[in-house]
């Protein structure tokens, strides 16, 4: 395991550990996610009972593969926890998410929950949101092209997920991967949420109370905002 996947898990792991039985939880997507999922498997062979709501079909499959068992928002509204990896994290814990494409159902799945907490490797942490890599943006597919300029007029640069052959999405949608403009974050992925098109963009300000970081060497340190 590379020490980068060393640090996923031991975050993963140590996220895990903290579970109570009874615990209704999301269960977020990517590989640091992942992680999670196994580890809350191997906990649940031990005896913990919880139930999870998977964010992503990838999410699913390997939870039902573990016997992890599983429900839906329609059946649980509210969860109480909700663990999810992130791609930047900034000091505040506002975070971009949805390199994996699946930010829309992460990010129903955390305003669902009680809590969220990240898990995540240390290369993650970033002090200033969206300099180095893009904001997703989720934006129906008819017409995509008009959210797109729309998103440009606003002084970010863009490019279609996908390129030729547009990355799809478990809702059916397209991905923009923006670049913004320099200036005020928060203020421009408002505006980008009003433009007529947008389904949502994978920024979640304010949304976690504590992130998990995980080390090469294995250890973990929990960041509050
Ligand atoms: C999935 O859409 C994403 O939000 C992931 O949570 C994020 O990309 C982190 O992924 P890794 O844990 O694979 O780095």
């Amino acid at each position: 395991m590379s020490g980068l996947d060393g640090a996923k898990r031991a975050a993963a792991w140590r996220a895990a550990a903290r579970i109570e039985s009874g615990a209704v939880l999301g269960l977020g997507s990517g590989s640091t996610a992942l992680y999670f999922v196994e580890a809350l498997a191997e906990r649940c062979r031990s005896g913990l009972s919880v139930v999870g709501v998977p964010t992503s079909v990838a999410t699913k499959e390997l939870a039902i593969s573990l016997g992890l068992p599983l429900t839906d928002l329609e059946s649980r509204p509210r969860l109480d926890l909700d663990v999810d990896g992130a791609d930047e994290i900034d000091p505040a814990l506002n975070a971009i998410k949805g390199g994996g494409g699946a930010f829309l159902h992460e990010k129903i799945v955390a305003l669902a929950s009680d809590r969220l907490v990240l898990i995540a490797d240390e290369t993650k942490l970033v002090p200033r949101l969206g300099t180095t890599r893009g904001i997703p943006v989720e934006v129906v597919a008819f017409g995509w092209r008009g959210a797109a300029d729309a998103i440009a007029s606003l002084g970010a640069a863009w490019q279609i997920r996908g390129g030729d052959r547009p990355y799809v999405t478990e809702s059916g949608n397209f991905i923009i991967d923006v670049m913004p403009p320099t200036g005020d974050l928060f203020a421009f992925v408002d505006a980008v949420k009003q433009l007529t098109g947008v389904v949502e963009h994978g920024v979640f300000r304010h949304l976690a109370a504590e992130a998990l970081i995980g080390y090469a060497d294995g250890s973990v340190r929990t960041l509050s905002p």
